[in-house]
């Protein structure tokens, strides 16, 4: 899709930021000469998700409630304003920090490559920091919205509080870019001096599954990778647009401090297995959540359907079930990296980022954690993602979560050696089982059989 052409998401966007009444007007407006999709509601706004007036649960809205009732609060320095506390509070580690210097996002006015927006994650919360904005941006899982995101005013205040936004963001982050449920992306362009995408020279979205080669363009990344080249540290001048790309300067970089003020920051880093696992983990989300939707709006469907047609109630149709398995067999390949793009060489950040991200991870008997990194053919040691402890999986919709552990039961004895799941060895296959028959709370009964017991068991 063309990165900036106005969507429909994108018109509604606009509008809300005009004026009140005058923008609805205009709407209506525009609805009225031909073009009413443009301002039909997205099929999330209403029944079964409710996107905008569903209750939220998430870490951004428990921690609102403890600000309002005194038991945690919030500190406020002159230099990043409230950023340093509230990532203390929501346990979002400094060394999680990327710089991104592309004006690519809401508050384009302020990035450039000598001021680059800093993005800071854990598991569940992404939050961006611009120098000099007034505001910090939050997106977050929330387990049956998918990203909700918000907005915290950086003037000093006795009560900060957090802003829920919703078409300001879903412009960009409610699109085809986000496979249409409300979700985070990631990027990677062509910047010039100014950090304006040199749109003529390609665009990518990435997740984990990107060549190396078109990663991290617009962005800063501090790592060593051997001979893989990638696109990030790269501003374009003038005659480069029409040159194959030179970016040796920006490989194997180290140390940012020649190429902005790296002391306005938490930290001078862009760290490069940071940026990996943020890949990785955005599109987890959006899928997570894409599978969350499909599969309640398809039963919502069926119900009224089911209404109308005076069939008993709970009578399944064939189409509920494909709607929920396509989505969720689209979740089940991502969470075991199919089609992820292999490493030539071995990667290494220059941050605590990596040990931090693998501390916190859950271990089996013999001491294995699906967040061991292996960072030199490939991002995980045994690829099975993280997000499968998330509160967003588990709070998956039954019908779904049935089929995607049914399904991750046959890739994992075997039963299932189709081609696309051909790069997991058995060997990671059988450690994948072992660990999350360790470690995973709630695995299904059939999961305490041995592998062999089962019907389609090896
Ligand atoms: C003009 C498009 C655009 C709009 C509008 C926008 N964003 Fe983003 N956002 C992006 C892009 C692109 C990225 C990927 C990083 C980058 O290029 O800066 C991103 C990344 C983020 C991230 C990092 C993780 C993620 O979710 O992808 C956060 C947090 C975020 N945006 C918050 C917000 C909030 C809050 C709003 C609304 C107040 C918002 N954004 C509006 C384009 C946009």
């Amino acid at each position: 899709m063309a990165p900036f052409s106005i969507s429909s998401r994108q018109a509604r966007g606009l509008g809300n930021r005009w004026p009140g009444r005058i923008g609805l007007l205009c709407l209506i407006a525009l609805g009225s000469c031909g073009v009413p999709h443009q301002i039909a509601a997205q099929d999330f706004e209403r029944d079964p998700i409710n996107y905008i007036t569903a209750p939220t649960n998430n870490p951004i809205s428990r921690l609102q409630l403890q600000l309002n009732n005194g038991t945690e609060h919030l500190d406020r320095d002159d230099r990043q304003g409230y950023l340093k506390s509230v990532l203390e509070l929501l346990e979002i580690p400094v060394s999680s920090q990327t710089l991104v210097f592309s004006k690519t996002s809401l508050q384009r006015q302020l990035i450039a490559p000598r001021t680059p927006r800093a993005i800071y994650f854990n598991d569940d919360v992404y939050v961006g920091y611009c120098q000099h904005s007034d505001k910090l941006e939050f997106s977050t899982a929330d387990p049956s919205l998918g990203a909700v995101f918000y907005t915290l005013s950086q003037e000093a205040s006795e009560k900060p509080a957090f802003f829920r936004q919703n078409d300001n963001c879903l412009s960009c982050h409610g699109t085809s870019n986000t496979r249409n449920v409300p979700g985070h992306l990631v990027r990677s362009v062509y910047v010039d001096r100014s950090g304006f995408p040199v749109l003529s020279m390609g665009t990518h979205r990435i997740d984990h599954t990107s060549p190396i080669n078109q990663r991290w363009g617009g962005w800063y990344v501090t790592g060593t990778h051997g001979e893989q080249s990638h696109l990030g540290n790269l501003i374009i001048s003038g005659s480069q647009e029409r040159e194959p790309v030179d970016n040796a300067s920006g490989q194997n970089v180290t140390n940012l401090d020649t190429r902005f003020e790296t002391s306005a920051y938490l930290s001078s880093d862009s760290d490069l297995v940071a940026l990996m696992v943020l890949e990785h983990q955005v599109e987890g989300h959006n899928l997570l959540t894409r599978a969350n939707y499909q599969t309640r709006e398809a039963l919502y469907a069926e119900s009224r359907l089911n209404q109308d047609l005076k069939e008993p109630a709970g009578h399944r149709w064939e189409s509920t079930t494909s709607r929920i398995q396509s989505a969720s067999e689209a979740l089940v390949k991502y969470l075991l990296f199919c089609g992820e793009a292999p490493l030539t060489a071995r990667l290494q950040g220059t941050t605590s980022f990596a040990k931090e991200f693998s501390d916190r991870g859950l271990r089996d008997p013999q001491g294995r954690s699906l967040r061991d990194f292996d960072l030199e053919h490939r991002l995980f040691r045994y690829p099975c993602s993280y997000l499968i402890y998330s509160r967003s999986f588990d709070e998956l919709p039954e019908e779904a979560k049935t089929f995607i552990w049914r399904r991750l039961w046959e890739v994992l004895t075997g039963a299932d050696r189709s081609r696309e799941f051909s790069r997991l060895s058995d060997a990671d296959r059988t450690a994948i089982l072992e660990i999350l028959r360790a470690t995973k709370p709630g695995l299904p009964e059939s999961w305490s059989q041995r592998p062999t017991e089962q019907p389609n068991g090896r």
